[in-house]
């Protein structure tokens, strides 16, 4: 594999471009009330021993498929080992799953372009601090037909133009600007947060390790986390592996990856809970947290409030479209390598499609609420789809391939840059890769099938 077709350009911006897919509403939106729902600092411990010692294996291995084999996901899989075929089905398997996630997150996205727009305009800030009426709007804002489509579309329409703009131009350039944004907004948020009267208990809340929360359901929900929140489980990351330069570490790569996502995880923990708590509001407000929950709290800190709600969900934004651009890039790249369409006309195709899709599971919170499959809405169906069945399954059989299948010594030269850095962690790599990581995921899928 001596030529690389597309890459990133050099170690950093492969960094920056995998942190924007990894940090996203998983980190500053599902995380905190996840945290706060299974016993804070409990739950956060467990966390980062998953995410550490299975996340990043998955990681890792991602990348060496996707970087060993220079394809995208279908072929990466044929290439590795053409005699055994039938693994290109997983491949098929990230693409679904990335075309699914891809759809739903442009639903949440759109909520929180949108509430960029209405915390800007002030009508966030007419609601003043009664929590029933801001939670009465945002279920008439989610349920409403026209205007989540509209933010829905400005957003993908964002997301295609730095599709649009390439590899090295659009994702690595816009991920060297947003990332340090984001990390400004949210360390802005959390110097206001943490200085707020009382902020101590919010700290208390997200650190003090109360076991007796952390059930076998909040060990589940760790794990669950860790995969979603390290974007891992649908071939993202081995499109993106595919485009980390031959000369980057594979190892070290994914570390700071894994440090960086699981840092701003932390963060948007401190940029929430001490607020939550110095305003004597409720913690455990679940998936409603920060649209019902937050607004009330930009209220309560009078005239700057509006500032602190427009910055809150510019951040938001920001970490949502670095995470959908690698799902739009992923879907887009893997369609022209078996097409050879061109780039522009498979992110149009992408871009329209998963939009359609998106606007459907939109309007299933309102107008199409009476359509449901095994009694779900369609977007609750397709969130459960989402979070507990395709990513965990891709996951398993990634790390299978990359466990028992890929030749050994082509994952050693790999890792090790072709004996050029030394890969003392190998053993421990491999043992969780073949075991550990195998069986954890498997036990996620079936209590997700029996739940
Ligand atoms: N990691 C993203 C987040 O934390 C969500 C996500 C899951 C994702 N899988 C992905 C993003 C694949 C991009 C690609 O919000």
């Amino acid at each position: 594999m001596a030529t690389q077709q597309k890459s990133f350009s050099s170690n950093l911006g492969a960094i920056m471009a995998a942190v924007g897919s990894a940090v996203g509403l998983g980190n500053i939106w599902r995380f905190p009330y996840t945290c706060g729902k299974y016993g804070g600092g409990a739950f956060l411990l467990v966390y980062l021993c998953f995410v550490f010692l299975l996340g990043s294996v998955l990681m890792m291995s991602e990348f060496v498929i996707g970087r060993r084999s220079q394809h995208t996901p279908i072929k990466a899989f044929g290439t590795l080992r053409p005699d055994r075929k039938g693994w290109m089905l997983v491949g098929v398997l990230g693409v679904v799953t990335s075309f699914f996630i891809l759809s739903q997150y442009l639903v949440l996205s759109g909520w929180t372009t949108g509430y960029v727009w209405d915390a800007a305009r002030g009508t966030l800030g007419s609601l003043g601090t009664d929590a029933a009426a801001i939670s009465d709007y945002f279920k008439a804002f989610s349920t409403d037909a026209w205007r989540p489509a509209l933010f829905l579309g400005v957003f993908s329409l964002l997301v295609l133009a730095v599709i649009l703009g390439g590899v090295q131009k659009g994702i690595e350039n816009v991920s060297k600007v947003l990332m340090p944004v984001l990390v400004l907004l949210i360390l802005v948020l959390c110097v206001k947060s943490l200085t707020l009267p009382g902020a101590g208990k919010g700290v208390e809340y997200l650190f003090s390790a109360d076991f007796s929360k952390l059930t076998g359901e909040g060990v589940l929900a760790a794990l669950g986390q860790a995969l979603f929140s390290l974007s891992v489980g649908m071939g993202v990351m081995i499109v993106y592996g595919s485009y980390i330069p031959l000369s980057d570490n594979i190892f070290k790569t994914a570390m700071w990856i894994t440090v960086c996502d699981t840092l701003i995880a932390v963060l948007a923990g401190l940029a929430i809970f001490p607020a939550v708590f110095s305003c004597g509001l409720d913690p455990a407000g679940g998936p409603g947290l920060v649209f019902c929950v937050l607004p009330n709290v930009f209220n309560l800190m009078g005239g700057a409030g509006t500032v602190f709600a427009v910055l809150f969900f510019v951040l938001l934004t920001v970490a949502a479209l670095t995470s959908a651009i690698s799902l739009l890039e992923a879907l887009t790249a893997t369609f022209c390598e078996h097409t050879h369409a061109s780039r522009t006309a498979g992110a149009l195709l992408f871009f329209g499609l998963t939009t359609a899709l998106g606007l459907v599971f939109s309007l299933s919170m309102g107008s199409l609420s009476h359509v449901t499959v095994n009694n779900l809405t369609l977007f609750d169906f397709v969130d459960r789809l989402n979070s507990i069945y395709l990513p965990p399954l891709c996951a398993l059989f990634a790390i299978l391939f990359f466990g028992w299948v890929m030749p050994e010594d082509e994952v050693k030269d790999e890792l090790s840059n072709h004996g050029t850095l030394s890969i003392g962690f190998y053993p421990v790599l491999r043992f969780l890769a073949r075991y550990v990581v195998p069986l954890a995921l498997l036990v996620v899928i079936v209590s997700g099938i029996l739940s």
